[in-house]
């Protein structure tokens, strides 16, 4: 069996420790799995593009996971690109080299079973930075050498909700423009399957060809108007195969937050701008990694 477990959306902060709890049992799951590897699929943090100790917290937390992690980001990671959610949050050099100081990359090529898999950082995606053109140029070679495999990309955001015509820029998916030159490339490469977060809503489903995954989040429940199924949780894929097969991991006593309880219905506008409320100090990061 060749399997992977899929982790994202995990929102864990020093200071705001709404989803603390929820984390460590997907730790339990995930490391009762056995996989050959875990990948974390962006937004590790609540407010990852301003906080050097929020990206440092999130790194010690994924050190509670066995065996190899791989992480990509998202846009509660290095920022949005533009024009974003939060505009005082976008993508730039020194927010990306954050994140290469606590993870060491912001992509992967794993050679999984049958498959290859290609995580990519997906905030890079638009923002006409040099590590845009980079990356592209990397995920070419990646998927040349493929030599056969079928090839499933990783990135936080979904290609597009509901189709790949989509025209207006969201801060929900992939932007128009990028997708249009990103598209081109999967479909000549045997891109067979695209895996995501971001949205905290499960869906699976193929469209024009390739399957698309959306991953249930860590933290809250995502929105209803999306299309997919607002949901907490985790999954396991078993690669070993041509068609990958999809499992949920148990999270017993997950709690399935509402964001918009979370932030009183519109009183703070970010979770970043709540009281402090830090995970308990007998959980905290600091203490299970010494374990
Ligand atoms: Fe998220
Ligand atoms: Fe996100």
């Amino acid at each position: 069996m060749s399997k992977i477990v899929f982790l994202s959306d995990l929102h864990l902060s020093p200071t705001h420790g709404f989803f603390w709890d929820n984390f460590r049992i997907a730790c339990d799951a995930a490391n009762d799995a056995m996989a050959e590897a875990v990948i974390v699929t962006g937004d590790l943090c609540i407010n990852g593009p301003d906080s050097d100790e929020e990206m440092d917290f999130a790194a010690r937390a994924l050190s509670r996971l066995r065996g190899q992690v791989l992480a990509i980001p998202g846009n509660h990671d290095v920022g949005d690109e533009p024009p974003g959610q939060d505009p005082a949050q976008i993508v730039d050099g020194p927010r990306l080299a954050r994140w290469d100081e606590a993870f060491g990359a912001d992509r992967f090529a794993l050679d999984v079973g049958a498959w290859r898999l290609i995580g990519l950082n997906a905030q890079l995606l638009g923002s006409s930075l040099p590590q845009e053109v980079e990356q592209m140029a990397w995920m070419t070679q990646h998927i040349d050498g493929a030599e056969g495999r079928p090839v499933a990309l990783v990135l936080h955001k979904p290609l597009f909700i509901e189709t790949a015509a989509e025209d207006q820029p969201t801060a929900s998916s992939i932007n128009p423009a990028p997708r249009a030159a990103l598209l081109p490339l999967l479909e000549a490469g045997g891109v067979k399957m695209v895996i995501s977060g971001h949205l905290h809503a499960s869906r699976d489903r193929v469209v024009d060809g390739i399957r698309h995954l959306w991953l249930p989040a860590l933290a809250f429940l995502g929105s209803a108007s999306h299309g997919g199924t607002p949901a907490i949780g985790a999954l396991a894929v078993d690669f070993s195969g041509p068609e990958a097969v999809v499992t949920e991991l148990p999270m017993p006593g997950a709690v399935a937050h509402d964001l918009a309880v979370l932030k009183e219905h519109g009183r703070y506008k970010f979770l970043r701008d709540m009281p402090p409320c830090p995970p308990p100090a007998e959980q905290t990061v600091l203490d299970d990694a010494a374990e």
